[in-house]
Order: C-alpha cells, then structure tokens, then sequence
C-alpha cells in the first residue's frame, strides 16, 4: 500500500511569482514546519524561510496556510488540512523577500513608531522597583506581555491591508502595556503617539488580531484602553499635560 501524501502548494518568488506543488509523506504529528522543512532539506534546498525555537517563542516561523495566518510550528497539519492539500504562502500585509520569507523591518518600526520600548529612569545602584502582582497596572500589563512578535495579528488586519501607515494591533498591544508599566518614563510620548492618524483610532474593532493571535492576547482590548486613555487626555485637555 502506498504512503499517504500531502499535496502542498508552496509560494516561490517575491510579490511576483507562483505556487509550485511537492508531495510529501504525511504522518500523524507533523506540524505545518515540518511540511516545509521537509520540503527544503528533501525536495528544493532553495526554498527560504524563517524558523528559529520549534516551540512557539521566537515568533519566526509565521506564514499563511490555507488562507489564514499561523505560527507554524504549533500548527498540527491534522487540524487544518483540507482533504490532503495545504497552500503555504508568507505573510499578508508585509513586503516578500523570498519564497516564505517576510521583510520584517516595518512591522517593527511600528513598534517603534509606537513608543512600543521600555525606558526607565533607575540605575543599578537603585532598588528593585517594587510593583505588586495584584495591583491594577500588573494585571493590565500582563495581559499583553506574552507576545512574540509573530505578526500574525497583523497580517490579519484589514485596517493595516488598506492603510500602510497604521501602526497596528502588536505595536499598540505593545504601548498598551508599556503604558500600564509603572517604572516607564516615556508615557506622555507614547500616547501621543498612539493618539495620532495612524494610532488606536483608525483600529475597527472587528477583532481578527484577537482572534488569530496565537499566545491568546487581546490586542483589541488593549487598543480601546489606549483610546479611553487618549479620550481622557483629550478631555482633561491641554496640552496633552499630566495623563
Ligand atoms: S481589531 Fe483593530 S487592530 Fe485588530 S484586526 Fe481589527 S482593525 Fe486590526
Ligand atoms: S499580539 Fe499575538 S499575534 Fe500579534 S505579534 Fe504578538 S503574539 Fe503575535
Ligand atoms: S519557530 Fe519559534 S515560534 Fe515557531
């Protein structure tokens, strides 16, 4: 009898290019990263693409498969195939390099763009700051600390497909919990820089970023706490002064 196979259709080029089909031997614990880099190391040492702990840390091996963003090392071929064929694509909403492999540089400029870095005023030769894990500002920033940059939630937004300037749901998760850090020090620039054109505003509240996100954030969430936020500014008035 023969082995059963999947039937892969795998994206070659840059944003111009086409999907090229490999079959290979399907087992019962593959993941979707397993499928490609059987793929490289088997069929076509040309294929690129991005890959670092295997275990869903690093936040490298995102990719499109049948349609929707995934981290694919936790993604178990069993659960989304389609009869035996998978389509694996790179990214949506980020410039292609190669093959499966995204130019990442934007995504994280955003972060940047956010204020989305932490900037404290200690020095070595001070205390530990001493934050309580019960206290409102830890729980707030808890809730979206866990992200690992994959991007998911971001190749999801149809907010960034239209608008290339928004800053986008894992940059503002990231200010979101930034701005409940009580040792930060920047927390006036960053909310005016979420408060602007390409900020929490222009988010639609539809939530696919909250419902791809892999680690199970809430970007969402934290971007109407950054509106609130900024609504509060606003209303206080002046100057954007005390928060
Ligand atoms: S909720 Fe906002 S950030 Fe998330 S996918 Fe929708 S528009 Fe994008
Ligand atoms: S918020 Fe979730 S989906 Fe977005 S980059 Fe972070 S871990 Fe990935
Ligand atoms: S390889 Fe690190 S998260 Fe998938």
């Amino acid at each position: 009898m023969s082995e059963p196979t999947l039937k892969v259709k795998v994206w070659r080029g840059t944003e111009q290019g086409e999907f090229v089909e490999y079959l290979v031997p399907r087992n019962s614990n593959q993941t979707v990263l397993d499928v490609v880099t059987f793929i490289q190391r088997k069929l076509d040492p040309t294929l690129s693409y991005r890959f670092a702990c295997r275990v869903g840390m690093c936040g490298s091996c995102a990719m499109t498969v049948n349609g929707v963003a995934r981290w694919t090392c936790r993604t178990h071929v069993a659960k989304i195939v389609e009869g035996d064929s998978l389509e694996i694509a790179p990214l949506n909403n980020l410039p292609v390099i190669k093959d499966l492999a995204t130019d990442m540089r934007e995504f994280f400029n955003k972060w940047k763009g956010a204020v989305g870095f932490f900037q404290g005023e200690q020095t070595r030769y001070d205390d530990f700051a001493k934050v309580r894990p019960d206290s409102e500002e830890r729980q707030l920033a808890n809730a979206g600390i866990e992200c690992i940059g994959c991007a998911v939630c971001y190749a999801s937004c149809d907010v960034v497909a239209s608008r290339s300037n928004y800053l986008g749901p894992a940059a503002l998760n990231r200010a979101w919990t930034l701005t409940n850090d009580v040792r930060d020090v920047q927390q006036l620039d960053r909310l005016r820089a979420v408060a602007g054109d390409a900020g929490c505003h222009t988010c639609h509240t539809h939530g696919s970023c909250t419902e791809r996100c892999p680690k199970q954030l809430a970007p969402t969430a934290g971007i109407s706490g950054l509106k609130k936020l900024v609504a509060r500014a606003a209303v206080r008035g002046t100057k954007w002064g005390k928060l």
